[in-house]
């Protein structure tokens, strides 16, 4: 309860308590591949945009990538498996996750295998191009650790563990500690959204019949529902259908937490981080202090890139398939 109490901005107070986040037992090294493969984050770098030349999307959906891989079975490049005949792959398992963009991954391990053969993980490849996206927004920059190895397992059944669009904050946060997360890293890291598009089943039971009580969730913006309401009509032929997760989709800014201070949060998941007493001062802080936020994401996406690393491992050839 000591949470409430606390002003805006009192910095101190925040870093002292958030300093008990999740302890890593990985032993990355910013330095890894110096010897190895000293161009390999140019490379990876160049391909990814490229990439974003071609396609605006790609920013989004390479961020989202790093989170879905990271979360289930740890940051080990299970997501990048393809499904073989005797197994479904998490790539193709529900919810059917847009994470697209794999060609671009694809792409870089192709030229890093020419640059410098069996060296370069793919889990590493996707820690470094959820960087270089931010980076590219307009969003911080930070040193990705490195030297993870990839996993030889994907099992389409655990896409089942990740957080879900309608979870609340106490959901949220059990999801996030099991991966050893905290509090702050699951506001930090939600502030990806900022490159966010969402189709309009992952948040349009918000909309209508809500509850017993409300037609509409009571935590929604009533204009940005009506807003939402237009944008994905009952029935509706547009599978495309959907809307930006705040209203600065290419850039990477703190505009996500003001739209949560207005009540115009587009995920359930999203909008309770201000209805909850225990997210709402980060939130805060966060819509009042870019820079903070900035640097709060830069550090929870260090932490995020630390969950279930494997050292031993396999360096994958193709991303797609086991060695
Ligand atoms: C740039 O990206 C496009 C679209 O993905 C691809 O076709 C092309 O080969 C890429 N060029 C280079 C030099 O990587
Ligand atoms: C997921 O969606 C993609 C693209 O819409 C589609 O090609 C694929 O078959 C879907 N997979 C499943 C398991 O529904
Ligand atoms: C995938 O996970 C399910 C549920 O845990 C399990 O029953 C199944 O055997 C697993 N498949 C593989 C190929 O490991
Ligand atoms: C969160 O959701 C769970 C599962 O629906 C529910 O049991 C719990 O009471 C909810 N907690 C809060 C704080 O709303
Ligand atoms: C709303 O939900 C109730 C109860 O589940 C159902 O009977 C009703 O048909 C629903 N209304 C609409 C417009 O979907």
């Amino acid at each position: 309860m000591a949470v409430l109490a606390l002003k805006p901005r009192s910095r101190v107070i925040f870093a002292l308590l958030l300093a008990m986040v999740s302890v890593s037992r990985a032993t990355l090294d910013a330095h890894y591949y110096d010897q190895t493969c000293p161009q390999a984050e140019k490379i990876i770098l160049q391909t990814v945009q490229n990439a974003t030349r071609h396609d605006p999307k790609v920013p989004a959906r390479l961020l989202r990538m790093f989170f879905h891989d990271c979360f289930i079975r740890g940051c080990d490049a299970s997501l990048l498996l393809d499904s073989t005949p005797g197994n479904q792959a998490e790539k193709d398992g529900p919810p059917n996750i847009s994470v697209r963009a794999f060609y671009v991954i694809d792409d870089a391990k192709a030229k890093l295998e020419m640059a410098c053969p069996h060296t370069v993980s793919c889990a590493d490849i996707i820690a470094i191009a959820a960087r270089d996206v931010v980076t590219m927004a307009g969003g911080p920059s930070w040193n990705v650790l490195k030297g993870r190895k990839d996993g030889r397992v994907s099992n389409a059944s655990e896409t089942i563990n990740l957080p879900a669009p309608t979870f609340n904050v106490t959901q949220l946060l059990q999801s996030f500690a099991e991966r050893g997360l905290g509090l702050k890293d699951l506001v930090a890291l939600s502030g990806g959204h900022t490159l966010g598009f969402s189709h309009c089943s992952s948040f349009d039971a918000r909309l209508r019949n809500f509850s017993s009580t409300h037609d509409i969730d009571p935590t929604l913006n009533h204009a940005f529902a009506q807003l939402l309401k237009n944008e994905c009509p009952k029935p509706n032929r547009n599978r495309n259908a959907g809307q930006f997760l705040d209203a600065t989709s290419s850039t990477f800014d703190n505009d996500y937490y003001r739209r949560l201070v207005a009540g115009e949060g587009v995920f359930g998941s999203d909008q309770a981080l201000y209805s909850d007493y225990r997210t709402r001062w980060i939130v805060n802080l966060f819509a009042q202090d870019q820079s903070l936020f900035f640097s709060e994401f830069a550090a929870s996406m260090v932490r995020l890139g630390n969950v279930g690393v494997r050292e031993n491992g396999e360096v994958r050839i193709k991303c797609r398939a086991v060695n």
